[in-house]
């Protein structure tokens, strides 16, 4: 079958930043590419695997755009920015009951019009019944549905990760380092998933290697691998699994939305190092898993080291108590 057709959401290429005094502090070169600016109100990750569900959606004639996720999904929010920008409907199964004042992703979600169904913990554990119930009820309408799993993680979505790996080999191409390493934050793995596919059609010579932030690492590379299975047969990529998925493990904390004293000073560390917000539930995990590796061996990851920046800042509004109560502590950070 045809890869879906793309439909261009993504200001790209993203720009590649050197974190000069990190660097300096680690020895290593210590790079981020910027996928927190992909654009379409600072979507991250999400909207280059929404290039392509949103090509195959409108490819079949959808009219609406169902999707899952926590709260504070970034995927949701990503999905409610595209499908108004498209002028299509949003309808976002979220986990959680509806709070006195919105905040953070789901003030977005609002902002930009989306209808908002919440689940118990109980309804979510079978979302995809609820997903299913949705789009019945849409199709009772007169609407077209396309449903979108958690994430974006399904061989469609990971898509935009293979076309980040090619615009990565692009960019080294035309001077940019060739980074040794190439880390991503790994919640489902999908991400990952593409950047692996695409590693190997685009001949980017670096190592690819996730954090999982949640779920075990024996989880993630298993879904890596079907997600690549699935997009090799479904769409004849002449690429193989790589024997080896790479992940930094057990960097996961208390699991994704439990956010801890070291996610929050590694938000604060970056922010006043180098001027560049993390987010913490995803890309603040990653990063200090990151940074210890490098801590205790600068050399493991080579010697250039990129850190894909895959978005997710509006999830640090959410977080302002324990924020405030860190800055207002004692000094985080003096280098
Ligand atoms: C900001 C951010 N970074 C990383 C991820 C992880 O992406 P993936 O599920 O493709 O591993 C997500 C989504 O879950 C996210 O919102």
């Amino acid at each position: 079958m045809a890869v879906p057709p793309r439909y261009p959401l993504v200001l790209a290429p993203t720009p590649i930043l050197k974190l000069d005094r990190l660097s300096a502090q680690l020895g290593v070169e210590l790079y981020l590419k910027r996928d927190d600016l992909t654009g379409l109100l600072e979507s991250g990750n999400k909207v280059r695997k929404l290039e392509f569900l949103v090509g195959e959606a409108t490819a079949q004639g959808a009219d609406t755009l169902i999707t899952c996720g926590t709260l504070q999904s970034n995927c949701c929010r990503a999905v409610s920015a595209v499908a108004a920008r498209l002028g299509l409907r949003a309808v976002l199964a979220v986990k959680g009951g509806k709070p006195e004042a919105y905040d953070g992703n789901l003030l977005l979600d609002r902002l930009l019009g989306a209808d908002i169904r919440y689940l118990s913990g109980a309804e979510f554990e079978r979302v995809d019944e609820a997903l299913a119930d949705l789009a019945d009820e849409v199709r009772a309408r007169g609407g077209r549905p396309y449903i979108i799993p958690e994430s974006g993680s399904n061989e469609v979505g990971a898509l935009g990760y293979l076309e980040c790996a090619v615009e990565l080999a692009g960019q080294i191409g035309q001077g940019a380092p060739r980074f040794d390493t190439v880390v991503i934050t790994a919640f489902s793995g999908g991400s990952q998933a593409g950047l692996l596919m695409g590693k190997q059609l685009a001949g980017l010579p670096s190592e690819i290697v996730g954090v999982p932030i949640a779920l075990p690492a024996d989880r993630v590379r298993d879904s890596i691998a079907r997600t690549m299975v699935k997009a090799i047969t479904r769409f004849g990529l002449a690429i193989e699994v790589p024997k080896t998925i790479h992940l930094l493990d057990g960097y996961q904390g208390r699991g994704r939305a439990a956010v801890g004293d070291e996610e929050l000073r590694t938000v604060v560390q970056l922010a006043r190092q180098e001027g560049v917000a993390l987010d913490p539930v995803y890309t603040a995990k990653a990063f200090a898993g990151l940074l210890d590796t490098l801590r205790k061996d600068p050399q493991a990851l080579g010697q250039r080291v990129c850190f894909i920046h895959t978005g997710g800042i509006f999830s640090l509004f959410p977080f302002r108590a324990e924020l405030s109560r860190l800055l207002d502590g004692e000094p985080l950070f003096s280098a």
